[in-house]
């Protein structure tokens, strides 16, 4: 029996030696290690011996099942690694000093803007957060005092999920939780992606881009809203702008306004982009409600505050000059491909 094994040992050896591939080696595991593999037919044999043989024999047998486990394992990794030299060493070879093509991607415009007022913001004290496009009902529209049946809820029609989220309608949808997250007195501006049920036109699109803005601490008024919206403005457009506020409704501010800024094509003449008025539209704002603040754990008689939700999209169409806001998601490298040096 022991020569037996010693034999099996030998053929086995030579045979591992002659494997060249992956497959040669598993091939060999099976013929030898497998069910009924060589060296398990061995132990098989073991049946008629008797105990003292079989307990001997066993170790032995044992002892070359080990062996050529651990040799094949060897061989294995071998094979791969030589199979990597050979990949590597027959690579192509490049010359990373060679100047490239000049096919570099580009930025949005939506993201060039965001950008810009990410580094205003901050220069300024504010945070920036990121938050969820899928929301729920409750930060959607509850906590920002827009009840079930609220009429409000008519031009905020969206994408509903089976479990009752929904795709963010605006970025206000995040204004409670980061209110919860850091307590006052809170700076914090949330940039993103919203979402809404819209028949689509030149400047209208179920998905565009808003920025959020909010600014909570003791004695905050109607002054520092001005402030900071009329410096962030004169920042992204680089000139001193005009802003004035007209009344306007949303149930989360009160007051709210909506923020115009005088028309920079035509400097406030009147124009066929400002309609003759000499004013755009630019951003809704106001001073958040106080059922905004309780609900967000917030003791309104201690702490007042202003929000605002830039329309990012917009902002883009008028910086950049853009009048289609279909041309954003249009995937059309001619008008991707203008804001390459930017
Ligand atoms: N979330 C509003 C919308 O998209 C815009 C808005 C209005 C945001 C007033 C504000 C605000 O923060 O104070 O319709």
């Amino acid at each position: 029996m022991q020569e037996r094994i010693e034999r099996l040992k030998e053929q086995f050896e030579t045979e591992l030696n002659k494997a060249r591939t992956g497959e040669a080696a598993e091939a060999l595991r099976i013929s030898y290690l497998g069910k009924k593999g060589a060296v398990t037919e061995l132990l098989k044999g073991l049946k008629d011996a008797s105990n003292d043989q079989r307990k001997e024999i066993g170790l032995h047998v044992n002892q070359l099942k080990k062996y050529a486990e651990t040799l094949i394992q060897q061989k294995v990794e071998e094979i791969k690694k030589a199979e990597i030299e050979k990949l590597v060493n027959s690579a192509e070879k490049y010359d990373v000093t060679l100047p490239s093509e000049d096919n570099v991607g580009s930025y949005t415009p939506i993201t060039l803007v965001q950008r810009q007022l990410e580094e205003i913001f901050s220069s300024m004290g504010f945070t920036i957060e990121d938050f969820s496009e899928i929301v729920n009902d409750y930060q959607c529209f509850e906590s920002l005092n827009i009840p079930e049946f609220h009429p409000a809820r008519d031009t905020h029609d969206t994408y509903y999920l089976e479990n009752g989220q929904v795709l963010k309608t605006h970025t206000s949808a995040a204004q409670n939780a980061i209110m919860r997250k850091y307590g006052p007195p809170l700076r914090a501006i949330f940039p993103g992606r919203c979402f809404r049920n819209e028949s689509t036109d030149a400047s209208h699109e179920t998905t565009f881009f808003q920025m959020e803005g909010i600014m909570i601490d003791k004695d905050i008024s109607i002054s520092n809203l001005i402030y900071f919206m009329k410096k962030m403005l004169s920042e992204v457009f680089e000139r001193d702008v005009k802003v004035r506020l007209r009344p306007g409704f949303f149930p989360f501010v009160e007051p709210g306004f909506e923020l115009d800024i005088n028309c920079l094509i035509c400097g406030g003449d009147g124009c066929p982009s400002c309609k003759n008025s000499g004013w755009l539209e630019l951003c809704p704002c106001g001073m958040i409600h106080p059922n905004v603040l309780k609900m967000a754990g917030i003791d309104p008689d201690e702490y007042t505050g202003f929000a605002f939700g830039l329309g990012l999209t917009r902002l883009a169409m008028m910086k950049y000059g853009v009048k289609d806001i279909r041309d954003f998601n249009s995937g059309n490298l001619k008008s991707l491909s203008q804001f390459k040096h930017e």
